[in-house]
């Protein structure tokens, strides 16, 4: 797939393929993001299935301005005041408590949000003309290296993303840094490109929580963070075992006939893995609350994100 350099105009027509649903490859300062509109929960999915990633890994969230956390997180502390008036812009992110209208497949069901400032001017203006929030990863397939010019992008990820803007490379070219403000105590998930002297010669020591950072704070790599309080176990079909009063069905398309469950998810009326993946976490937490004492999890195809799928419900299940 061809990169389209980043003029105005092109810069206009990412912002309308991002406000429609689309994928869209620019740079940051630190590395290209792979982004999507972070309020709509299946043009996230695509971004996870254009990354081939295994399993759910939450997203950092781009803004082009301080005044659109007011929407996305609440609890901005004085640390995180502090911190956003030193680094921001720039490759710092910031993970807060965040409100409801940030889609759970964006956090992996976290109950916090990173959150980012890019400097990079051509990620400013995209992210200020799309008039939405950005949910962008690195724009790389899971396990290789990030990109830090659009060729890197164009031979990795072409052909799934809807465009791919070239602000030439990243000046950064390592992700950023992440510290989380979430909890009592301030600590760095992340190093990156903001060094941590910087940091705590603003908010004074940090704890380090970058031991383990290779596995990212994602329900695989802490299962205690997401898996329902209820029991679950996956089945090859809705119809067995048969439905009793008390068992919640997490239906993969709509079932041939109706069944006599006490409550029922359907993940994809038409069976679309994509939509499927949007929708899990938020179906989850609705059967978590139904009060039943089982949910049986219908299995999906293991193939594009139903492998991410597959994933989550088998954690969600051994527990
Ligand atoms: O520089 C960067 O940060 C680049 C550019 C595109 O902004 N983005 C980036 O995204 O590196 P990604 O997805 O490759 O890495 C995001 C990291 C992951 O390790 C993820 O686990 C962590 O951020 N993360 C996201 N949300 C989190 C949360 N609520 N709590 C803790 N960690 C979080
Ligand atoms: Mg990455």
């Amino acid at each position: 797939m061809k990169t389209t350099p980043a003029t105005p105009e092109a810069i206009t027509h990412a912002a309308a393929i991002i406000r429609s649903g689309g994928l869209v490859a620019f740079p940051t300062e630190t590395v290209y993001g792979l982004g999507a509109n972070a309020l709509d929960p299946i043009a996230v999915a695509r971004i996870f299935e254009a990354k081939n990633r295994p399993f759910f890994d939450p997203l950092i969230v781009h803004v082009a301005n301080v005044g659109a956390l007011d929407e996305l997180v609440m609890g901005v502390d004085a640390r995180a005041v502090a911190l956003a008036a030193a680094f921001w812009p720039g490759p710092l992110t910031i993970v807060f408590p965040k409100q409801a209208v940030v889609p759970d497949i964006v956090t992996a069901g976290l109950s916090t949000v990173a959150i980012r400032l890019p400097a990079h001017p051509v990620a400013r203006a995209l992210i200020d003309e799309a008039h939405v929030p950005i949910a962008a990863p690195s724009a790389n397939p899971f396990n290789y290296i990030s990109p830090t010019r659009a060729a890197h992008v164009a031979a990795q990820l072409g052909g799934r993303v809807d465009m791919i803007l070239d602000g030439g490379d990243c000046m950064v070219g390592v992700e950023s840094t992440i510290v989380e403000c979430a909890g009592p105590g301030t600590r760095i998930l992340r190093h990156g490109g903001l060094p941590l002297e910087e940091i705590e010669r603003v908010i004074g020591p940090l704890r380090d929580a970058t031991v383990h950072r290779d596995a990212p704070i994602a329900p695989g790599q802490l299962p205690a963070h997401y898996s329902p309080r209820t029991r679950l176990a996956i089945v090859r079909d809705a119809h067995h075992p048969p439905a009793v009063s008390d068992a919640a069905l997490l239906a993969f398309r709509t079932p041939p006939r109706s069944l006599r469950y006490a409550a029922v998810e359907v993940l994809s009326p038409s069976g679309d893995l994509r939509e499927a993946a949007a929708n899990l976490f938020s179906a989850l937490h609705r059967l978590d609350e139904a009060g039943v004492a089982i949910i049986y999890a219908e299995a999906v195809p293991e193939e594009g994100l139903g492998r991410a799928i597959m994933d989550r419900l088998r954690r969600a299940a051994a527990k």
